[in-house]
């Protein structure tokens, strides 16, 4: 039992040595998508706290992002929740991939996947209530369709598929 305690605590100390890389690619607000839509700021404001960690350019870096491995599950969360969605470079996406992320975004917040609870657990202030997720859902909604209107996209090239 010792011994395993004692190999633990050193694989512990061990992996404190690989620590993850905070630097955030750079913020170019042209392409930001609450600059871009001039988002009204109470919206706005939601989507930054619950979103823009993972989604975006701008991360911020608790303090157990100075520990590991949970340093490693929140580099992961971010590189792969940029992956599929970066609002800091939303203008570099075709008006289809525009109008269609944000009809998802809107869906993952009506079906409870987003922002990931594991996420929430930590960061009690990414909780939305339940006006905040009508209010950003309608945003999202709102702005997806208006894209979607003004660049003539057949509707469904744009909807979520199931
Ligand atoms: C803790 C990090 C984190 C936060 C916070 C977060 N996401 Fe995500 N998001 C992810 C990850 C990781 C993925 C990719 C894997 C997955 O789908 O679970 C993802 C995927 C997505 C996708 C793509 C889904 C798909 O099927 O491709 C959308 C849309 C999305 N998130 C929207 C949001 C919105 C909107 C918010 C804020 C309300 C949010 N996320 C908050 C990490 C996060």
């Amino acid at each position: 039992m010792k011994k395993i305690l004692i190999v633990l605590l050193l694989a512990f100390v061990i992996i404190q040595f690989f620590p993850i890389d905070k630097t955030n690619p750079p913020v170019n607000n042209g392409t930001d998508f609450l600059v871009v839509k001039n988002t009204p700021e109470n919206v706005a404001k939601i989507i930054k706290t619950s979103c823009y960690d993972c989604h975006s350019n701008e991360s911020k870096y608790p303090w157990y992002s100075s520990i590991q491995p949970s340093a490693w599950f929140l580099k992961d969360h971010i590189e792969e929740g940029r992956k599929h969605l970066n609002f800091s470079n939303f203008a570099t996406y075709t008006v289809k991939q525009q109008s269609r992320k944000l009809e998802e975004a809107a869906e993952e917040i009506q079906g409870g996947d987003m922002p990931l609870s594991s996420y929430t657990m930590i960061h009690g202030d990414a909780n939305m209530t339940a006006e905040q997720k009508v209010l950003v859902i309608n945003y999202f909604k709102e702005m997806s369709n208006d894209i979607r209107i003004l660049n003539n996209l057949p509707a469904d090239q744009v909807k979520v598929k199931k």
